[in-house]
């Protein structure tokens, strides 16, 4: 079993093989993950949303990023691993994203960093890639401007837009970035993206051309039920089967139908009685 590399990331595109990408952010489901086959294991700061319950991604802090990111990498071997920086993490400047980057590689033990944004952060991410972090580029729907973007949605609707969006994704291609998140923008603007820059683009809403697919693991379970985004596929139903398994518990404790025989330690009765004659016979 081969760790993936960023050298395999971009012979996966060159081969025309779609490289597989979900969040993660704990231990057991990184250890599930990683046996699957997923290639690329995002440390996404949609834990504030799906894991804290925030109602957007601002509130994330570093801390809670390392401390996740430690928590998965112990999980994983093979997949290839990005540390997402929260908000306000890069944005205030080199020197702080250096540092924060740093951090998510040298104590959450990341093997790159994602961050999001065009042209704002192409000196950011040069930074970066001269210190010798790899960078993984996101554009599009950036959640971290939710407010300046009206929402979550989609986002490259117009000949502006869409030529912005290349030309962000070219400059971040020139700055070192060596794969490109596109989240929901038009599957043709991601198509022609895809084919203009030479590093793996990574979709999310942005239709089936993207070099790989990346999903938040907590949509694909059905385990985030604020809601689910068109571009999301539920594979299974994890809080209904939740649900069942509580109800199930909730219903044997009530019936002491659990603990069973089979989940309880029991003493052989000549060693009880002992106890008991030591105990005075009366548990004193
Ligand atoms: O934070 C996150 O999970 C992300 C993915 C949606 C790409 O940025």
């Amino acid at each position: 079993m081969d760790k993936i590399t960023i050298h395999h990331l971009h012979s996966l595109k060159e081969r025309g093989e779609p490289i597989v990408m979900l969040t993660c952010y704990d231990y057991p489901t990184a250890t599930v993950l990683d046996q699957c086959g997923v290639d690329v294991v995002l440390v996404g700061d949609s834990l504030g949303m799906v894991v804290y319950g925030f109602e957007n991604t601002l509130p994330v802090t570093m801390d809670m990023m390392v401390l996740h990111c430690q928590a998965v990498r112990r999980g994983v071997r093979r997949a290839f691993l990005i540390g997402d920086m929260p908000f306000m993490s890069y944005q205030t400047g080199t020197a702080d994203a250096l540092r924060n980057a740093g951090r998510l590689l040298a104590e959450g033990g990341a093997d790159a960093v994602k961050l999001e944004g065009g042209q704002a952060v192409v000196e950011t991410v040069r930074a970066l890639v001269e210190a010798g972090i790899a960078v993984q580029g996101h554009i599009g729907l950036t959640p971290q401007s939710v407010s300046q973007m009206g929402g979550f949605r989609m986002q490259g609707k117009t000949v502006e837009a869409a030529r912005r969006l290349i030309a962000e994704a070219r400059a971040l291609e020139q700055a070192g970035v060596f794969s490109l998140v596109l989240e929901s923008i038009p599957a043709q603007l991601a198509d022609l993206i895809t084919r203009t820059i030479s590093i793996p683009t990574l979709g999310i809403g942005a239709g089936p051309s993207c070099d790989g697919q990346v999903l938040v693991t907590h949509d694909l379970l059905g385990l985030f039920e604020r809601f689910t985004p068109r571009f999301a596929r539920r594979y299974t139903e994890l809080a209904d089967n939740m649900r069942t398994a509580f109800s199930a518990y909730r219903d044997d404790v009530h019936t002491r139908a659990f603990p069973a025989e089979e989940h309880t330690y029991r003493l052989p009765d000549d060693t009880w009685q002992a106890i008991l004659s030591a105990l005075d016979g009366n548990g004193a």
